[in-house]
């Protein structure tokens, strides 16, 4: 078995969506990391209520909804300058450090983005940070109008780069997602963005259990969902090594 195309999650594993938190602390000093948290557990839910009310609304929608749900119940007034402001990290997040030189490494290999996220906002996103370059699709489950872990938002790879999904390695660090492309069928790595030790750390430093904390556990650790993804990884620079064993 070939690994012929290696496919990412957008969010939380290329890019960091906890970078955010700067510009929410400098509109709401003191909330940052609250507005941080609440904001993306918020956002995944709604995607998954959405899909399951059968109302899908691109995820820019369920980003700005979000928001507005976020900062309405921690009780805080803004104007629409604010709020586009912050909105408009999302198309500026920062992709983490590891993510330029493994794209590059696996270069020979087809290389896409599977997210949820709205064409607009992925194609922003990859053309702001220089991987809309290295990448060979950029693919948005708005295509089937339902969100991940959907199986018909996995199928999306097959039918965009032609390539089967026993021949695709998906890489994810959010635990659901890694089920979700586990379930449909295709290899799966696993990223621990949040590695134990790293929350070990957390916990034993901080006084009080802070937002962040409970995001970094809720990533640590692998979901009960039934399924298993076939790889661990901590650094995206395992990937080339996890593609060659797959030739062996
Ligand atoms: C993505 C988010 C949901 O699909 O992580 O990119």
């Amino acid at each position: 078995m070939n690994i012929e195309a290696v496919v990412f999650d957008a969010y939380g594993t290329l890019y960091d969506v906890q970078s955010v938190a700067e510009i929410t602390e400098e509109a709401f000093p003191g909330y940052g990391e609250m507005i941080t948290q609440i904001w993306r557990i918020k956002q995944l839910e709604y995607s998954w209520l959405r899909s399951m009310m059968q109302r899908y609304r691109d995820f820019s929608v369920i980003t700005g909804e979000s928001l507005a749900y976020t900062l309405r119940i921690l009780g805080l007034q803004y104007d629409d300058a604010i709020f586009e402001r912050i909105m408009e990290k999302y198309l500026h997040l920062d992709p983490y450090p590891d993510v330029m030189p493994t794209l590059a490494a696996l270069k020979d290999r087809k290389l896409a983005i599977l997210s949820n996220g709205s064409p607009g906002m992925l194609n922003a996103l990859v053309a702001n940070s220089g991987l809309d370059r290295m990448l060979d699709a950029t693919i948005s489950v708005d295509a089937k109008k339902v969100f991940k872990p959907s199986p018909d938002a996995y199928s999306l790879i097959e039918t965009t780069l032609g390539v089967k999904s026993a021949d695709v390695l998906f890489v994810s660090s959010n635990p659901w997602d890694a089920c979700g492309a586990k379930a449909f069928g295709l290899n799966v790595a696993w990223i621990e963005r949040v590695t134990p030790e790293a929350m070990a750390l957390d916990c034993v430093e901080s006084e009080l259990v802070a937002p962040l904390t409970m995001f970094k556990a809720i990533g640590s650790q692998m979901d009960e969902l039934g399924v298993e993804p076939d790889h661990r990884i901590r650094a995206l620079s395992e990937l080339p090594k996890i593609v060659a064993i797959h030739e062996s």
